[in-house]
């Protein structure tokens, strides 16, 4: 049987170099596609049997329940599911201000936190058919309270903790019926995050999308979910 992953916010940053390493290590993958960025269609020519591209907005309940159904016309399970997909919409927030956007918020609340929870509810039937049955979770150190020392982020910090918060819930549930999970900070990446390519981090997607896998498919991880780290360490949540 084909070993099959489902990513989200394939399109480019860590997304899409998640699904060619994947793709290079011979997985076939499902490619969550939100905007038209022209890479995804560089890497479908590539691998034109094994790559599946799927319009997947995971801020909408439509979207999600579409994508679901389409995918279960194509293949028959999901090993990996990889919930990458996120926006951050807070970086100049730096303290309590008068021109803190809620909505703004509310929107990296929706896509960050409880997309990650309808893509879960949704794709759960295809997982629960695969051999793997393992999911991962792209949040952040910004989620992590008990190391933060921020002032502001507030829409984006928010969301990462409620996507933790989320993340242990599921694990509290799904792990004794055979789901193992990962809740992972893939760290500072050369992405596009803030709008544009940001060249003064430190790491290429490819590097970051390299370690990130290697935590995602070691078995040999506890299956007690922490925040774990891009450079080994566990962080508090
Ligand atoms: N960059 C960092 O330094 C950093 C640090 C820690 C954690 N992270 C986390 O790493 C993950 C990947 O981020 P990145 O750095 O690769 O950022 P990125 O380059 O901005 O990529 C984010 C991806 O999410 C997609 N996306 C946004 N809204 C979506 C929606 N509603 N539905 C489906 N897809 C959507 C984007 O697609 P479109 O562009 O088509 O909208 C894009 O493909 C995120 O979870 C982020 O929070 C990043």
């Amino acid at each position: 049987m084909s070993r099959v992953a489902l990513v989200t916010g394939a399109d480019r940053g860590l997304g899409l170099a998640l699904s060619q390493a994947l793709l290079e290590a011979g997985w076939v993958v499902v490619a969550g596609r939100h905007l038209d960025w022209p890479e995804l269609d560089k890497l479908a020519a590539r691998f034109q049997n094994t790559l599946h591209l799927v319009p997947l907005d995971v801020s909408s309940d439509e979207s999600v329940s579409e994508a679901a159904r389409e995918l279960a016309k194509r293949v028959s399970h999901i090993d990996l599911l990889i919930s990458n997909a996120a926006i951050h919409r807070s970086h100049h927030v730096e303290r309590i201000s008068a021109s803190l956007d809620f909505n703004s918020m509310m929107d990296e609340i929706n896509v960050n936190a409880i997309g990650a929870l309808r893509l879960t509810r949704a794709f759960l039937p295809l997982l629960s058919n695969g051999e793997l049955k393992r999911m991962c979770f792209v949040s952040s150190e910004a989620g992590s309270i008990g190391a933060s020392l921020r002032t502001g982020w507030f829409g984006y910090c928010m969301s990462k903790a409620a996507l933790n918060m989320a993340v242990k819930n599921l694990s509290n549930d799904l792990v004794p019926k055979g789901y193992s999970f990962r809740l992972y900070d893939p760290g500072w990446m050369r992405t596009y995050m803030s709008g544009e390519k940001n060249l003064e981090a430190l790491l290429e997607p490819e590097e970051a999308a390299a370690k990130a896998l290697a935590h995602f498919l070691d078995d040999s991880v506890n299956v007690e979910v922490t925040l774990h780290r891009w450079n080994g360490d566990d962080m508090p949540w």
